[in-house]
């Protein structure tokens, strides 16, 4: 190695760094006196700037020099504290901040009726590979999460709520084959799969079934069987949804059979251990294929009373041989029975196994209409301590068209708020494949401001297929119905709800395009009412739909802030959003009423005077900037008002106001902490 004179005047180590002139005190270095070695070493080493390739004891001589000493240690410290600032900082935000809103929060959950979405291969029913080429329609309208109807191996008496396989995929709908691309399709493109499930009922034609009714040991008690009388069977008064009495006597078994539903869908028995794992097994199966979510059908049915004791009459006068509808008894002993929570909580646990995957949450939500028992829906949010669906449907404002009015809507939506328990999340249901398009029942003139409301409720907004472009129901004749429960009531029949979804103006409104047949007829209206037509017209109910849909998820005091009640009349509801700390909020002012409206909220100290209409469902109204004191709205007509504020209205009126979860906006650095 050889020492040269660098450019800059320094010296520089050539080729390696090696040092020959110095020795090792350990390899018998000749110097005795360590101190004075030191010193030669010191010397000879002078012109060379302390670095690598430099001996243990020059090192350390400099080292020990209070200019190298200093700085280091006063490094030393600083990084120390650092780290325990960094630390503690991560503490306090992980602490202060408010629960990341989940997917199944984030947008609207958008309901697909498979046999009516999108026909594929011409056979005149939708399919899988159908939905496929049409989820560019969920990421227009901003929507994540998609609920689709049952797909499962299934005879179709009920249009498969009548399942055969729940580990099979009918061929009317396509494959597993194609449901594995749908799902890898959703999930790349950032949507979630909700499946519906469907544990109260199997079809008759399932295997367990069969073998049920020969009596196989293992089968034989898989559903609800007594005995009973060959030629009157009805062992008690228990009468099915779909009419007439909830037993049906089996020849091969000769017993009769439990069903809630059609007498094509046996009720399974829920009390028989291998049925609930069974159960909890198909559970596993789907969400291991990578579903993110299930709609649990029907769940009020699942247990029955052990006694089948006969249960009470509405009207004890009523002939019990007239007692043939749900509505004329208390279902006291065939719904919402004791263990039917601990069952759900118990699926819900299995559902969280899967959950902990990072950004994998496994959504739960359950179907049971208990009409005025809202207490009884609640108890399906689960307790703080046991989980159990993220939230149950609210059906309450399907009830809307019965008396269109601002009062009775505020009556509506504080069912859900005013008996929902604390923390947990609301949603809205307007329609689905059971009851009556809302379009229809309401009128036309109500479908945006309904859609309005939807979306600017607290709470995830539900979406039937084809709610977003205001379809109506079809008119279907008796001898075409096609559902079961048309069959014995004409007025009951949900065939109407049911019609191909309206994509274009083109044959069979572009459900279908290889073929002519569709399963129910297209609605007359397709040519104007679609979605490729309403993609056109600004003011369309598809564009409002979707302006609300992304103005509900970039917008903080939408999805997460303060919900309070300003005011209800004959025609007007009324109704802010706000969120702590943060400069805007916004106002309702929506028209279910019969008449127009001039709403006065000039009493509403926290608003300022002039109000601007950032979006009213009447174009023309758009923008316009209105007195607080007089709000103008017509029949059908909602206003969105985006107003700047530093005053809340919440903190004085925490009897009009709820929130899921506080959270407060730091203008500053741009964070929500929890307050
Ligand atoms: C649920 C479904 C309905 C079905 C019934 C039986 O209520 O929504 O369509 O007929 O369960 O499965
Ligand atoms: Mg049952």
């Amino acid at each position: 190695m050889t020492l040269r004179k660098a450019s800059g005047g320094s010296m520089e180590l050539d080729e390696c760094t090696i040092n020959p002139g110095y020795q090792d005190a350990e390899d018998g270095g000749s110097s005795a006196d360590p101190g004075e070695r030191n010193q030669d070493l010191a010397e000879e080493y002078t012109q060379i700037k302390p670095y690598a390739g430099m001996p243990k004891e020059v090192l350390l001589l400099y080292s020990s020099q209070a200019r190298y000493r200093v700085p280091r240690e006063i490094l030393f410290w600083l990084i120390v504290a650092c780290t325990l600032a960094l630390v503690a900082l991560t503490v306090t935000v992980i602490a202060l901040s408010p629960r990341c809103l989940s997917w199944w929060q984030a947008s609207p959950v958008y309901q697909v009726y498979p046999c009516s979405f999108r026909d594929s291969d011409g056979d005149g029913v939708g399919d899988l590979k159908g939905i496929q080429e049409q989820l560019h329609h969920f990421e227009y309208l901003n929507i994540k999460s998609v609920w689709i109807s049952p797909f499962y191996r299934s005879p179709m008496k009920d249009f498969g709520y009548d399942v055969e396989d729940f580990r099979a995929i009918d061929p009317l709908f396509g494959t597993m084959l194609d449901f594995e691309e749908l799902l890898a399709e959703m999930h790349n493109k950032g949507l979630k799969l909700i499946m519906d499930f469907i544990p109260n009922h199997t079809s008759d034609r399932h295997r367990w079934f069969n073998l049920s009714r020969t009596g196989d040991p293992h089968y034989k008690d898989y559903y609800v069987w007594t005995d009973c009388n060959a030629t009157a069977p009805k062992p008690n008064n228990w009468v099915s949804i779909f009419g007439n009495s909830s037993w049906t006597y089996d020849d091969l078994r000769g017993q009769c059979y439990l069903h809630q539903f059609l007498k094509e869908q046996p009720d399974l028995n829920f009390r028989n251990p291998h049925v609930r794992q069974e159960i909890i097994d198909i559970i596993h199966f789907w969400l291991g294929k990578g579903v993110d979510g299930f709609r649990m059908d029907a769940v009020k049915h699942i247990l029955e009373a052990e006694h089948l004791r006969n249960e009470p009459q509405v009207d004890p006068k009523q002939p019990p041989e007239d007692v043939t509808t749900e509505w004329d008894l208390y279902h006291d002993y065939t719904t919402s029975q004791l263990g039917l929570h601990d069952m759900l909580r118990e699926w819900r646990a299995e559902m969280d196994i899967y959950s902990r995957e990072p950004g994998r949450y496994r959504f739960m939500v359950t179907e049971s209409y208990d009409y005025h028992e809202v207490e009884k829906t609640m108890m399906y949010y689960g307790t703080p301590q046991v989980k159990e669906s993220d939230f149950p449907f609210n059906f309450y404002l399907l009830d809307l068209p019965q008396n269109p009015s601002g009062m009775w809507v505020k009556h509506l939506v504080h069912l859900w708020m005013g008996n929902m328990p604390k923390g947990q999340w609301p949603n809205w249901v307007v329609g689905n494949h059971d009851r009556s398009r809302i379009a229809s029942s309401a009128g036309q003139i109500y479908v945006r401001v309904i859609n309005m409301l939807l979306l600017t409720l607290p709470g995830t907004p539900t979406t039937y297929y084809g709610e977003e472009i205001g379809m109506e129901n079809i008119h279907v004749t008796d001898s075409q119905i096609l559902d079961p429960a048309g069959k014995y009531n004409s007025s009951a029949s949900r065939d109407p709800q049911r019609s191909p979804m309206q994509w274009s103006d083109d044959i069979n409104a572009g459900f279908n395009t290889k073929s002519n047949i569709t399963w129910l007829p297209v609605h007359p209206d397709y040519s104007s009412v679609n979605v490729e037509v309403q993609k056109k017209e600004p003011g369309s109910v598809l564009a409002q739909y979707r302006f609300l849909s992304t103005l509900r998820q970039s917008e903080l005091p939408l999805h997460r802030g303060w919900f309070c009640y300003v005011h209800a009349d004959a025609n007007v509801f009324s109704y802010l959003r706000e969120l702590e700390g943060l400069g805007r909020a916004f106002l309702m002012v929506l028209n279910f009423g019969k008449e127009s409206a001039i709403t006065d909220l000039s009493s509403i100290r926290e608003l300022p005077d002039q109000l601007k209409v950032l979006m009213s469902t009447k174009q023309v109204n758009s923008g316009k900037v209105l007195q607080k004191s007089h709000i103008p709205t017509e029949v059908g007509e909602g206003l969105l008002i985006q107003y700047s504020t530093h005053t809340r209205f919440n903190p004085t009126h925490p009897d009009q106001c709820y929130v899921s979860e506080k959270a407060c906006y730091l203008s500053a650095v741009d964070i929500l902490y929890k307050c």
